[in-house]
């Protein structure tokens, strides 16, 4: 069976990630023994896991005419992702994140837009053809929200495979956009923030929220829950899935393996299960390691 066509729409970014023993509380100062720059951008991730792991997959993007930018384009192309579709916006910066990772591998993240704002509704509009030409499609909140809503409705009304990553939570989700997502992946804190009354310690409130987001109109839900696992909801089914208990050296881009990863398995054909499974697989080995793009495992990795 061929395999189907994923696209990915967002974010690029440069990484720079500086490694603490814990945060800092509001006002204070605390020292960071090392800091690296990595690639990053939750669109360049999940288009990054998704190429490693051996998926026929293209990215739709923005970056910077700045070293940055090439090195993320060319870094992406290494293994095989199409960025034919990444616009260079001319006199702008590469998008850039402040990551810290705290000793237990816990992260925090600023991120400063730039380039990745010209990823905007008219660029979409651009690249109609290019969507429709695609099979999966997988979106997340790193682009203009207007530019996010014109790419999900493109891709439903073409009958695509829509899958929204809704990272960084944005307020503007509306249950019509809900409507059009074949697949909603949060993590426990997006779901808080989409269903401000789950209680993120208990797995039955956190079904509860999904069930919530399933009759608000998305067709399947996937709480992403570190290394507990994962939660998929839909309305015939609920289903809790446990990952490998691993020593976590660095959660940066995990969720984003986890995206990348599912649409791979989708895209060779797989029930959701099995998907679900590799991509539990795939981010769980991603968190021993340091940095996002860089730690995300290649297919032969995974037993
Ligand atoms: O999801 C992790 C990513 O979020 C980082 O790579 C950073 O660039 C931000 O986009």
């Amino acid at each position: 069976m061929e395999k189907k066509r994923i696209l990915i729409i967002g974010s690029l970014n440069t990484d720079i990630v500086l490694s603490l023993k814990r945060m800092p509380e509001v006002g204070e100062t605390v020292l960071s023994d090392s800091y690296y720059f990595s690639l990053g951008g939750k669109g360049a991730n999940q288009a990054c896991s998704a190429g490693k792991l051996g998926g026929r997959v293209s990215i739709i993007g923005s970056v910077g005419d700045d070293d940055f930018g090439k090195t993320q384009i060319s870094s992406l192309e290494s293994i095989g992702v199409d960025c034919s579709n990444v616009r260079i916006s001319e006199g702008r910066r590469t998008g850039m994140a402040v990551v810290t990772v705290d000793e237990d591998g816990n992260n925090s993240i600023i991120v400063s837009s730039s380039a990745n704002l010209d990823c905007d509704i008219s660029y979409i509009e651009e690249k109609k053809c290019v969507i429709e030409n695609s099979d999966i499609v997988l979106i997340q909140l790193e682009i203009p929200f207007d530019a996010v809503e014109r790419a999900v409705e493109i891709a439903s009304a073409a009958g695509k495979i829509v899958l929204l990553n809704p990272a960084p939570y944005s307020e503007k989700i509306t249950d019509g956009l809900l409507k059009k997502i074949d697949y909603l992946i949060p993590n426990e804190s997006e779901l808080k923030s989409l269903e401000p009354d789950v209680d993120i310690k208990q797995l039955k409130s956190i079904e509860a929220g999904a069930r919530n987001l399933v009759s608000r109109g998305a067709k399947n839900v996937i709480v992403t829950l570190g290394k507990e696992g994962c939660l998929w909801v839909n309305k015939d089914e609920v289903l809790k899935l446990d990952v490998e208990d691993v020593q976590r050296v660095d959660t940066t881009g995990a969720g984003d393996c986890f995206c990348g990863a599912f649409c791979v398995a989708l895209s060779e054909g797989e029930a959701v299960k099995d998907a679900l499974v590799f991509a539990g697989k795939a981010s769980t080995l991603a968190v021993t390691r340091k940095g996002a793009q860089d730690a995300m495992p290649f297919r032969t990795e995974l037993k």
